[in-house]
């Protein structure tokens, strides 16, 4: 049965995690719903791990939008999340067209990096029929404001905006909240005051779901992996087998550790 936005909620509500995992081509979209994995993230890290640029400025909306289509071909009926990339929701007119492509496309739900600046566009695309999540903490659009890819939220200006903000995405409607690369104790705190189904990765073991890219979870990388990333492929033979196994780990709260958190 295709995960929806509702399943999501009652398996929010059900005290069941879920697995989120960046998906790009067909062939993986494939593999890794029909393994379990309930949401699959056209997240623009392709810039990354496809594209081999050192940032996710570079990609555009015509990238995400070809891969959103690969995607959408393979996906055995797990909810597809689609990147707004960077500068594609700098306007509300230009924000409106962004999401009218990704879900013409093929995805069920576009995500967008920031904080209170996008209450008011969470509020209208939600008030026009599109599903947003907000992505909070380590924003990799603005990689160039922060100066690197550094935890966020460990100062009290920043975890009260972090709080703040988060309050005020899922009153302006947002679907669900993303939060990368946060202190574990930051992370139970805001749960504690939202709502709605929360993913988190480098956040700590206390969202209602987990999320990495796919080419870290395989240990395809080439360059030393993040403190929050686990390769699922050590152990197995195969790519499903991994992906069972991180859907598991995902369920079971065995993953993340707090060998992979930040306190
Ligand atoms: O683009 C992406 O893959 C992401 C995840 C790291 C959350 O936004």
């Amino acid at each position: 049965m295709a995960i929806t936005l509702s399943t999501l909620n009652k398996m929010k509500q059900q005290g069941e995690k879920f697995a989120v995992l960046t998906a790009y081509d067909s062939t993986f979209a494939h593999l890794a719903s029909a393994a379990g994995v309930e949401v699959l993230l056209v997240g623009d890290s392709l810039g990354n791990v496809l594209q081999g640029h050192d940032s996710t400025v570079p990609v555009t909306l015509a990238d995400m939008v070809y891969h959103t289509q690969c995607v959408k071909r393979g996906n055995q009926g797990a909810l597809i999340m689609s990147d707004l990339p960077f500068m594609s929701y700098a306007t509300e007119e230009q924000t409106f067209e962004s999401c009218a492509a990704l879900m013409r496309a093929g995805a069920h739900v576009v995500k967008l990096e920031g904080g209170a600046w996008l209450t008011e566009s969470v509020r209208k695309l939600t008030e026009r029929g599109v599903p947003v999540c907000v992505h909070l903490g380590l924003t990799p659009q603005s990689v160039n404001k922060f100066g690197g890819y550094k935890v966020q939220g460990r100062d009290p200006a920043e975890r009260k905006a972090l709080i703040e903000d988060s309050i005020a995405a899922e009153k302006a409607g947002a679907a669900i909240l993303l939060y990368e690369c946060i202190p574990s104790d930051l992370m139970q705190e805001i749960m504690g005051k939202v709502s709605i189904p929360v993913i988190g990765i480098g956040a700590g073991n206390s969202t209602d779901a987990q999320v990495l890219v796919l080419h870290d979870m395989l240990g395809a990388t080439t360059r030393k992996p993040a403190k929050f990333v686990k390769n699922f492929l050590t152990g197995h033979d195969n790519f499903q087998a991994a992906f069972a196994a991180y859907v598991k780990a995902v369920k079971d709260g065995s993953f993340p550790g707090p060998e992979h958190s930040f306190e």
